[in-house]
């Protein structure tokens, strides 16, 4: 088999088997065929896409070139959970101990945030003390002792993954669907859960910027979960303004906190009660929001989360450690009105420029530092009224505050985002 055959094969709209697949991720692992020759072979599949079965092939391709964990070992349907990505998105950190307050295992494994995104790593290691990185024995061990844990990926994992998303970074063929999918689900398939909850989130502050393509990626991402025998549910879910109240790793950790010990964003709280529902679901489980209510009330969940913070090399002390910055300055409104836009993307961009996120993989992260909304879209406003705090180590430059009036809108009409757009699932198990 030649390589450049098979560049021409999907030039021309063509379907590669499951050989030619597994010749080119194969060679491509073992270096012997160049980057520039894949790169061509991506491009032609970002213009002429990818069939169901040649993205299974992909997927199960991948997934064979690293370390697969098994967590057999573990009792029970395990479950995961995983977001295209965000801004604000600390949902990981509240939905894991919630569920494993019910008795339901996660074993999950979370990514480090890029540009305008957060990451559930760099938000953990914000906590003084806490280890995310544990041999495979110690993390299944810790899930069979406490019921849960979350670490970093281990880099044996999926390995032509890293290779082809760093090509995909610098040849524009990153937004490619059937690329997305693979290289999504791969991941969580090699990771080793029962069945898997994706959050698709649509947006200015994610990877799909409508609806329609965030359901096309959706339903492929089901269909091929579905297909090598995981249960899998996407939903669909707003990121055209930040998740719940901060930006910023401290803050988003006592923002979970808060959820946690039943306070906070009433809005938050309620999406992360839905989205528990459906793993419940995915576990077998009916869903029983009433249990759920009853965990964070009585601070069962919370106490999940201490637990895993102690297990992992952190105190509770550390956990609940206020923020300290050493300039906090108020952002106000111009006007009165309705909040219209607050924008996920240059929020997180602006929380990024002020230490909160990185512009390159090799940056260090201030984990003080970040945003802190007063408000969200649709909530009423006066002029010269508190839209939201910045907290900073550096004085805060002009640019920033440009950048503000670009990402705020304020109309005279009250219309608010829903936290769900959709959810998606196989026909299966639909019930
Ligand atoms: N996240 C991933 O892991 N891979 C992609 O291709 C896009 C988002």
């Amino acid at each position: 088999m030649h390589f450049l055959e098979l560049i021409e094969k999907k030039k021309l709209g063509g379907q590669f088997s499951k050989s030619e697949i597994e010749f080119w991720i194969e060679g491509y692992a073992a270096g012997d065929i160049p980057d520039y020759q894949i790169s061509a072979l991506l491009m032609a599949i970002y213009f002429n896409g990818m069939s169901k079965q040649e993205v299974i092939d992909l997927t199960m391709t991948m997934v064979a070139s690293g370390v697969q964990i098994d967590l057999s070992s573990i009792e029970g349907i395990k479950v995961d959970k995983h977001s295209t990505g965000g801004v604000g998105d600390k949902v990981t950190l509240i939905l894991v101990p919630l569920i494993a307050s019910l008795g339901i295992p996660v074993a999950k494994m979370s990514g480090r945030g890029l540009g305008h995104t957060g990451g559930t790593i760099d938000k953990l290691e914000s906590i003084a003390g806490f280890k995310t990185e544990l041999s495979t024995t110690q993390f299944i061990d810790q899930v069979n002792q406490i019921g849960l844990a979350v670490i970093g990926q281990s880099d044996q994992l999926v390995k032509a993954d890293k290779l082809l998303y760093a090509l995909r970074d610098v040849t524009a063929t990153v937004d490619s669907m059937p690329l997305i999918a693979s290289s999504i689900m791969s991941k969580k398939i090699a990771a080793g859960s029962d069945a898997i909850l994706l959050d698709v989130t649509v947006g200015s502050g994610a990877f799909m910027k409508n609806v329609e393509n965030a359901e096309s990626l959706a339903r492929l991402m089901v269909d091929l979960g579905e297909q090598v025998g995981r249960k899998t549910i996407a939903v669909i879910t707003d990121m055209s303004e930040p998740l719940g109240l901060t930006i910023g790793n401290r803050l988003e950790i006592l923002e979970a906190v808060d959820i946690l010990k039943n306070q906070g964003l009433s809005e938050l709280r309620a999406f992360v009660l839905d989205l528990a529902e459906i793993m419940q679901k995915l576990a077998g489980y009916p869903s029983n929001r009433a249990q759920l209510e009853q965990n964070l009330l009585d601070g069962t969940a919370y106490h999940k989360l201490v637990e895993m913070v102690e297990a992992q090399g952190g105190t509770e002390a550390a956990l609940l450690k206020p923020i300290e910055a050493t300039y906090q300055e108020t952002y106000s409104a111009k006007k009165s009105g309705f909040i219209a836009q607050l924008d996920a993307l240059i929020l997180g961009e602006v929380a990024m420029y002020l230490g909160a996120g990185r512009q390159t993989k090799t940056d260090t992260i201030d984990n003080e530092v970040g945003i802190v909304l007063a408000k969200k879209v649709g909530d009423s406003i006066q002029a010269d009224e508190t839209i939201l705090t910045l907290y900073s180590n550096q004085r805060i430059s002009d640019s920033i505050y440009q950048q503000l009036e670009r990402a705020i809108q304020i109309s005279d009409f009250a219309q608010s985002n829903p936290s769900i757009i959709k959810i998606i699932e196989s026909e299966d198990n639909l019930s």
